[in-house]
């Protein structure tokens, strides 16, 4: 049976810039039948060049290609000079503080406090092209003046999320070897003040030594502690910076940013995005997938944590020229109508934010979006993880009025921005569904020796050809880049960009995610690998083995279950199971961070394991979801340990 299918907005489709699937399929076609021509033609209707790039694509070291080879820009010219002639006095960026505070940033303002915050770290800190610029920032428009400040002068920044904990933080600044943290004291949420600069004092404490100077912005001016000749104040500094700052001129392929995501082994990989290529497709997606326009107020919810902040907070927007809003505290502060409020007040045209907080707001307050005048809406996107059929309709319905377009954006801090997401004008979607791959994006469903799956069939989710806004390498392992990406499918002889991911296409076309087939987690649309909370549990002293997996969460899309078995000496004292599960949540939380606690701790007499020693995580994945085990398990080498664990899951009452 045929899904139901909603149409575009007749009214919305006639202005959009994609107004129809013809005109979809006519820029598909001509990328089909000319890739590198497709993309010629936008990198040079879009970006402003300091000097032209002499070959479009180079492929001959695959997969590390290469795009706009030879081309010179610098980005922030894209997001932010070009825009002074035409906008200088328009909104680049509206801040609302997590209290109600705001802040008109315009474009020319922006100038200014990109371009003196790029002199401070030039010329006070000595930071040069290539250097690595760590931040830990809350959501505050200095965080953006930062992520520009660096690109500006051709450092690359790496942002921590803030939720990540001080060990997490130093893992991060050793990869890179940073040279400079740029943090704040703290910020606001929920009404009080929460700190960052403690933290950052805790990672650098120990095995930091390529950290020479910390950056601090005081935003709530909370006591911290300032150690001479290492911490300086911006709100100090920057008075006394100048306002303009000749931009370094970058290659197309020099790096313009790493941010660490999670994989299937303990440690973070450093996703090394470039210059042309990333700025190219930010903007592009930016047009074509929200559409915004001029007089547009635009709002995405992300962290400038996470790749969703970089791409479609701060360089997608700006490079667009749109105006950005930025929110510092949570949707559901004060109330469960805090977001709607802000889409009345802002009269927001576009709000792109992720399923987990729909589903929050849908509970908190199913009819609360009713009492605010939402009219402004045109565009509602969704991202992180698969929306619910019952979490889209409400989107669509209560919030949008059954008069916006739904967007469901399927894509990873990998590849930069959006891959497969309908067209707002054009596509008709299906609830749930991340509809068609972008013009220009070749995505497939394959198996794994590169066959396409059938109609209806779960297969690997592939991207066959290389794309501009396509992660480069992994910061200093680009073996590690080769084998995570380009290992497991091969199509026509050739290694293909496999995502991680699980995918049905129907029989129109319509592709459907399914969710991570690899050992990742995705857990409130924060991606987390099951290896690494595990090397961190079996930091507790009582750990003698573990095994971490998913469990399905109607809030959280994910939630995580950990099995733990104890060490000998120990199994038998330990009356005190809830001690425990509280001091594992505490390893955690020293270890990762907050956002990796798990729901449910269980200890158990052994784990399923092979004969090999390898463990069956389908075996526990079925057990946490409460489910009969069906697969066969004799191949076990305890096949009497399944019902063991299921024994001690139903006592642990998980
Ligand atoms: C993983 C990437 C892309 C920005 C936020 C997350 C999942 C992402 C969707 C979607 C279903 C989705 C995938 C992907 N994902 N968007 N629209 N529908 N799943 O970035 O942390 O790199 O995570 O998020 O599993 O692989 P990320």
């Amino acid at each position: 049976m045929l899904q139901e299918k909603y149409y575009p907005n007749k009214e919305f489709a006639k202005q959009a810039r994609i107004k129809n699937m013809c005109e979809y399929q006519e820029l598909m076609d001509w990328a089909k039948e000319d890739y590198e021509g497709f993309w010629d033609h936008w990198a040079k209707e879009k970006i402003d060049w300091i000097e032209p790039y002499d070959k479009i694509l180079d492929e001959s070291d695959a997969p590390f290609y290469k795009w706009f080879v030879g081309g010179k820009l610098n980005v922030t010219q894209q997001c932010i000079d070009r825009h002074i002639d035409v906008r200088k006095n328009k909104a680049a960026i509206i801040f609302e503080g997590d209290r109600g505070d705001r802040q008109i940033i315009t474009y020319l303002r922006l100038y200014r406090e990109v371009n003196r915050m790029a002199n401070l770290l030039r010329n006070e800190f000595g930071v040069k092209k290539g250097d690595r610029v760590v931040l830990y920032m809350p959501m505050i428009p200095e965080a953006a003046y930062a992520m520009l400040a660096c690109a500006r002068i051709g450092a690359i920044h790496s942002v921590v999320f803030g939720g990540f904990s001080a060990e997490a933080l130093r893992d991060r600044i050793q990869d890179a070897e940073a040279k400079v943290i740029i943090t704040a004291d703290g910020a606001y949420r929920k009404g009080a003040p929460y700190m960052l600069k403690p933290v950052v004092d805790l990672a650098l404490e120990e095995g930091c030594p390529s950290v020479e100077k910390v950056l601090v912005v005081q935003r709530n001016f909370e006591d911290v502690i300032w150690i001479g000749g290492r911490d300086y104040s911006y709100n100090e500094m920057i008075e006394s910076q100048p306002d303009t700052c000749e931009p370094e001129v970058m290659d197309s392929e020099d790096p313009l940013f790493l941010l660490y995501t999670s994989g299937s082994t303990g440690k973070p990989k450093g996703v090394q995005h470039s210059q042309a290529g990333y700025i190219l497709w930010a903007q592009m997606t930016m047009e074509w997938v929200f559409d915004v326009k001029e007089n547009d107020t635009y709002w995405c919810t992300a962290d400038i944590g996470w790749i969703t902040g970089h791409t479609y907070i701060v360089y997608g927007p700006l490079a667009a020229g749109a105006t950005t809003v930025m929110f510092e505290g949570v949707p559901t502060y004060p109330d469960a109508g805090r977001a709607w409020k802000m889409v009345q007040e802002l009269r927001i045209n576009q709000f792109y934010t992720a399923p987990t907080a729909i589903r929050v707001l849908h509970k908190m307050g199913e009819h609360e979006p009713e009492k605010y005048d939402l009219s402004s809406l045109k565009v509602l996107g969704t991202v992180g993880e698969p929306i619910d059929p019952p979490a889209w309709k409400w989107y669509y319905d209560v919030v949008g009025g059954g008069k916006c377009a739904i967007v469901d954006t399927w894509w990873q801090t990998e590849t930069g921005g959006h891959m497969i997401s309908p067209l707002p004008g054009a596509t008709p979607v299906k609830p749930a569904c991340a509809t068609f791959p972008l013009p220009g994006i070749m995505a497939e469903v394959l198996e794994r020796d590169g066959t396409p799956v059938a109609p209806g069939e779960q297969g690997l989710l592939c991207i066959t050809r290389p794309w501009p806004s396509m992660i480069r390498t992994i910061w200093g392992d680009p073996e590690r880049f080769k084998k995570s990406y380009f290992g497991d499918v091969v199509k026509e002889g050739q290694p293909v960009y496999f995502s991680g991911d699980g995918a049905v296409v129907d029989e129109e076309g319509y592709i459907t995610i399914t969710g991570r087939v690899d050992d990742v987690i995705n857990v409130s649309g924060h991606r987390m690998g099951t290896a690494e909370i595990e090397s961190a549990i079996k930091k507790h002293p009582h750990v003698a083995e573990v095994a971490v997996v998913g469990r399905p969460d109607p809030i959280k899309g994910e939630s995580i279950f950990a099995y733990i078995v104890l060490k000998d000496d120990v199994a038998d004292s330990l009356g005190e199971e809830v001690e425990l599960t509280k001091e594992i949540n505490e390893v955690i939380a020293r270890e990762i961070g907050n956002i990796a606690k798990a729901d449910a701790i269980v200890v158990v007499p052994g784990l399923p394991k092979t004969r090999s020693g390898k463990v069956m995580r389908r075996i526990l994945r079925a057990i946490a979801k409460g489910e009969e085990i069906k697969q066969d398990i004799s191949t076990l080498e305890d096949p009497s340990i399944v019902e063991k664990i299921q024994e001690a899951v139903r006592c642990a009452g998980c």
